[in-house]
């Protein structure tokens, strides 16, 4: 596997792959990569001859007082872990490379980046978007793979793609989890035994809302309410959000639709912000 750090290299690589005929699949990452990651990547594998994983704690997604500097860094392991999982081609720029002096461009997804993780975390979707279209103008991959455990995320970087018509098929995982069902996530490291013992009431609440849904229930008030009645009985959990939205739009539902219901929590735990969804 190789390991580049150039960015205008990493483009030199991939354009000469996608001249070659070959398809490519980009993995888009901060790193300290867990299960989670793994099966981006083996998805990632199903959809091209080529798969590259990008490694790259983004600056401009984390507000001033968040977690840039603590973020997990990891990278003999997350390389190792990725050489061993077939990857061709580890992407591991550092900031000044891809944020050189001057640079004063930024994408925005306007309404989808608003709600939820946006309103708590101004600016955030900003970076995620600007960072994630010039990873897809540097690395040309025919597609990219996302977890919907960042499900709006995923939304707004698909919206992106189609609005700006880049030539890329977004690709969506299922959240994977542990077995207690606290999804997997690089912030899970942070949090102590005992709120390691709390995190999973997360996906628990959630699970209470699409069981009740599963049921009949439509109401998204009282979808809510079951959800937020399973994490409150954890004392070291705090509801930041947890709110039905479309998944087509994030607009707010009254009624949960079949197909189209994102019931989305932001949740702190201790110090650490977990987030979690489920589709209904
Ligand atoms: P990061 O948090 O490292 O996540 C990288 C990718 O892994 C994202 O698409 C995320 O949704 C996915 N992922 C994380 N935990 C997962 C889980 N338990 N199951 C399935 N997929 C999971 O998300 C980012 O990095 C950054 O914002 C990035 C897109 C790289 C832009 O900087």
């Amino acid at each position: 596997m190789e390991v580049i750090h150039d960015p205008a290299e990493y483009q030199q690589r991939t354009l000469a792959w996608r001249r070659d005929g070959l398809r490519h699949a980009l993995v888009p990452t901060m790193g300290a990569l867990h299960a989670g990651h793994y099966r981006l990547i083996e998805e990632a594998r199903a959809h091209a001859e080529r798969v590259s994983v990008s490694l790259f704690v983004n600056p401009k997604q984390f507000g001033p007082s968040e977690d840039l500097a603590k973020y997990p860094r990891t990278f003999e392991a997350d390389r190792a872990a990725c050489a061993v999982r077939g990857v061709d081609l580890l992407f591991a720029p550092d900031a000044e490379a891809m944020y050189p002096a001057g640079f004063q461009t930024h994408v925005e997804v306007a309404g989808l980046s608003e709600p939820l993780c946006g309103a708590a975390r101004p600016g955030h979707f900003r970076g995620v978007t600007t960072v994630v279209l010039k990873l897809l103008l540097l690395g040309q991959p025919t597609a990219a793979i996302f977890g919907w455990k960042d499900a709006q995320q995923f939304l707004v970087l698909r919206r992106m793609a189609r609005d700006l018509a880049v030539p890329v098929e977004m690709i969506g995982v299922e959240t994977v989890r542990e077995p207690d069902g606290l999804a997997l996530s690089s912030r899970n490291a942070y949090l102590s035994a005992a709120e390691r013992g709390a995190a999973p009431a997360i996906y628990r609440g959630l699970s209470v809302a699409r069981e009740a849904f599963g049921r009949g229930e439509r109401d998204a008030a009282k979808l809510i309410a079951a959800a937020r009645a399973e994490i409150a009985r954890e004392p070291l959990l705090t509801i930041e959000y947890l709110e039905a939205r479309s998944l087509e739009t994030l607009a707010e539902l009254t009624r949960a639709e079949e197909g189209n219901t994102l019931l989305a929590a932001a949740v702190r735990c201790g110090s650490t912000r977990l987030i979690d969804n489920v589709r209904l």
